[in-house]
């Protein structure tokens, strides 16, 4: 029944977060459009393990902060739909992609202000608009947030700014997908130990501090995070839209 397997598309899946959650969709039935701004050889690694696996996968790249290139971009994808899958639209589209300019509020940059702008909230607004008609009913967006907007740590002011108003954005397109059966839900992960923000390297002192504020004891993992992103993509969460879910593991409680 191939046809009828769901497509998703994860922003920034050659790494990370963005990388497991494709796994984990693809661990569910999913068929997966991955994106990746420059490291094309590791995007088509995950096609390649997805493949391996029996999925169906396709890497496009993508700079969330042109915003520009949005049309482009969906005129790429809306080929790409019909060529591999015979479709003219998709299921799921989760808004991953990202990286951090971490400064302190005095020191911030307005450069550094408006690339956390575009990347963070510009693109999920308007790559959203974009690919709205490639939308399927009854489909699903998830929006990734971070910790850093219930709890604080200097240096993250834009980028948890910017994270913030993608949590209220999250509330406004769910009530306005909403009467197309559209669910928005946004995960707001705690640390996790990827490459974000040019990542931990052996900083052990790091992630012994983060392993005793958070309620389970060590730093999140991606493989903490995808599973539960892919979650919101099935059909026993089909009743859930507008909700900000924190996979932190209880940090800060
Ligand atoms: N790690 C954390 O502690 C943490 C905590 C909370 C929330 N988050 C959020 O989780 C998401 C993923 O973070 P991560 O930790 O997995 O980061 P990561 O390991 O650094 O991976 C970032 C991914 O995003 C892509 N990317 C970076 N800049 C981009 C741009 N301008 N346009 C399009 N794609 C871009 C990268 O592509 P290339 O590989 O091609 O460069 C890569 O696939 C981000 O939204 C981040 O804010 C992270």
């Amino acid at each position: 029944m191939e046809e009828n397997r769901k497509i998703a598309l994860v922003t920034g899946a050659s790494r990370g977060i963005g990388r497991d959650t494709a796994l984990a969709l693809a661990r569910t039935g999913k068929d997966l459009v991955i994106t990746y701004k420059s490291e094309k050889d590791k995007a088509a690694a995950v096609v390649s393990e997805i493949e391996e696996a029996g999925g169906k996968a396709v890497a496009l790249q993508l700079d969330a902060a042109d915003n520009a290139s949005f049309v482009d971009f969906t005129a790429s994808l809306t080929a790409l739909l019909t060529q591999k899958w015979n479709k003219t639209q998709l299921d799921y589209l989760i808004h991953n992609a990202g990286t951090g300019a971490m400064n302190g509020f005095l020191d911030t940059t307005e450069e550094q202000f408006d690339e956390m702008i575009n990347v963070h909230l510009k693109s999920v607004f308007f790559l959203t608009q974009k690919l709205s008609p490639l939308l399927a009913d009854q489909g699903g967006i998830v929006n990734i947030s971070t910790g850093l907007t219930r709890f604080t740590t200097p240096g993250a002011s834009i980028y948890a700014a910017a994270k913030g108003a993608v949590e209220i954005l999250t509330k406004y397109m769910a009530k306005e997908l909403g009467p197309r059966g559209i669910r928005v839900n946004v995960v707001a992960p705690g640390p996790v130990d990827t490459d974000f923000g040019g990542g931990h390297g052996d900083n052990q002192g790091f992630r012994a501090f983060i392993a005793s504020q958070t309620t389970l004891g060590r730093i999140a993992v991606p493989g903490d995070i995808g599973g539960v992103i892919a979650s919101l993509c099935s059909p026993e969460m089909a009743w859930v839209t507008a909700q900000r879910i924190e996979v932190s593991g209880g940090m800060l409680l």
